[in-house]
């Protein structure tokens, strides 16, 4: 009888470590992901758009849908596409988009040419003076215009500072 209660309480000190280690494995995984940012690189940022598949898997900008009136210096037609963290932050009216937020907005002529694509990034520690946005301007192949901490884009989205430097809608 004492023999078989020892084996039990054994049994579950082996079953409480096994635990431990999967509980340990799991939690290193999810910080793992956590700090799974795209670095702030221009081209670090296109490659993932594409193999996102931006334009067809991501949603356009709450209450946006494709081809909406723009206005200088954007297009004469925009459509905005944000990632989920992005998506969840502006329709649950958050005030501020998360970090690894990404906004891509298309630019295109008045006959629906696409003349460039403009992305807002937010990577944490990258500007803080600035909202922490990583800017981004490609022409529809790719190739890069500008990026980083572009004054031209910054200057100009300072007017919604207390809307995250963000244009399109209240986020509040
Ligand atoms: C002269 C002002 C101005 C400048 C310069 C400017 N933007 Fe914008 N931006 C706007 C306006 C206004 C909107 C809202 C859409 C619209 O009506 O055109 C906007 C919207 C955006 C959006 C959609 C998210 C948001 O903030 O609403 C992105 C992304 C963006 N701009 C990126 C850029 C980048 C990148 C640059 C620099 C290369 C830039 N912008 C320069 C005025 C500007």
């Amino acid at each position: 009888m004492k023999k078989s209660i020892i084996i039990i309480l054994i049994l579950l000190c082996v079953n409480l470590i096994l635990y431990g280690i999967v509980l340990a494995q799991y939690k290193t995984e999810a910080s793992k992901e956590k700090t799974m940012f795209i670095r702030a690189s221009g081209r670090d940022i296109w490659d993932y758009l594409k193999k996102m598949d931006y334009a067809k898997k991501w949603k356009m900008w709450p209450g946006k849908g494709a081809f909406y009136k723009g206005k200088e210096p954007h297009g004469a037609l925009l459509t905005t596409y944000v990632n989920d963290s992005a998506y969840m932050a502006i329709t649950e009216k958050k005030g501020i988009l998360p970090e690894g937020a990404i906004v891509a907005k298309e630019n295109y002529s008045p006959d629906k040419k696409l003349m460039a694509i403009t992305v807002m990034y937010k990577l944490k520690g990258y500007n803080p003076q600035r909202g922490d946005w990583f800017w981004a301007k490609y022409l529809s192949n790719g190739k890069i215009e500008g990026e980083g901490k572009m004054d031209m884009c910054i200057n100009c989205h300072s007017m919604e500072e207390y809307n995250d430097y963000i244009m399109t809608s209240s986020l509040k």
